[in-house]
């Protein structure tokens, strides 16, 4: 089986100024010494420093993301940026359906189908967050609403365009609620997406895209949660913020 590397990815959503965020990109580099060719690591600043803090981070091997993305090239879109702006800024990744995305702003599967297409056409990495609701896995419909959202979300995009593509398995009940998903919970969720692109693709596709895990990923807990078969590395929201605890996520044994 092809061996993934791990992706170790912070979400600074809306946090950080200019140079609070220049200086937490340097202490993380810093952070990021351990020589490790197994994993790598990714920042997604707010697009006002994107740019800032990609230069900050020039020559340092760790990648720089926006936390959206337009289907459009230009054009008269009032609050979004293009994929041509977001390498422009140093990007070479966006974030696509964060739960932040779908329930405060109700983005609908349909438009982050656009969102993810228009990227990859744009030439970036795509990572497509997924994530139940507590209503929803309390329900029983966990693994309906992530086929839902992982089909709909990739809608068209073909077998060679799977390079691109990261999911992040975020149970929208574990965001920011200090809550994590047991690893038990998480690496059955991921064997099910890993499956799931078995069947929408095929094997080769299965095995070697990333399927990452976030929710209250912290220090303590992501030595467990990285230890399963099929959790690829994190989606880190507030732990992300601080360079010693982020850098221990990264650090992970
Ligand atoms: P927390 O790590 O703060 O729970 O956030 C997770 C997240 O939403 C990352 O995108």
């Amino acid at each position: 089986m092809t061996k993934r590397k791990a992706l170790m990815a912070g979400n600074w959503k809306m946090n950080m100024n200019a140079v609070e965020g220049c200086r937490l990109a340097a202490d993380v580099a810093a952070q990021c010494n351990k020589g490790y060719d197994d994993r790598e690591v990714l920042l997604a600043p707010p697009f006002t420093i994107l740019s800032e803090v990609s230069h900050a981070l020039e020559g340092k091997g760790i990648l720089t993301a926006s936390q959206n993305v337009c289907w459009e090239e230009n054009g008269a879109f009032t609050g979004e940026i293009a994929p041509n702006m977001v390498k422009d800024a140093g990007g070479s990744a966006a974030i696509v359906g964060h739960s932040e995305r779908r329930h405060i702003f109700g983005e609908s599967n349909e438009m982050i189908n656009k969102r993810v297409k228009g990227g990859l056409a744009g030439g970036l990495m795509i990572i497509l967050c997924i994530g139940e609701t507590l209503e929803e896995r309390e329900a029983d419909r966990t693994f309906t609403v992530l086929e839902e959202q992982v089909r709909k979300g990739l809608d068209g995009v073909d077998t060679g365009q799977m390079e691109k593509i990261v999911i992040a398995y975020e149970p929208v009940w574990a965001i920011g609620t200090g809550k994590t998903a047991s690893k038990e919970q998480a690496q059955e969720v991921h064997a099910f997406l890993r499956g799931l692109l078995d069947r929408i693709y095929e094997k080769d596709v299965a095995d070697t895209t990333r399927i990452l895990y976030g929710g209250s990923v912290k220090p303590a807990n992501v030595n467990e949660l990285m230890a399963q078969p099929d959790i690829d590395g994190a989606l880190v929201g507030g732990a992300a913020l601080k360079a010693d605890s982020f850098g221990s996520i990264i650090n992970f044994q």
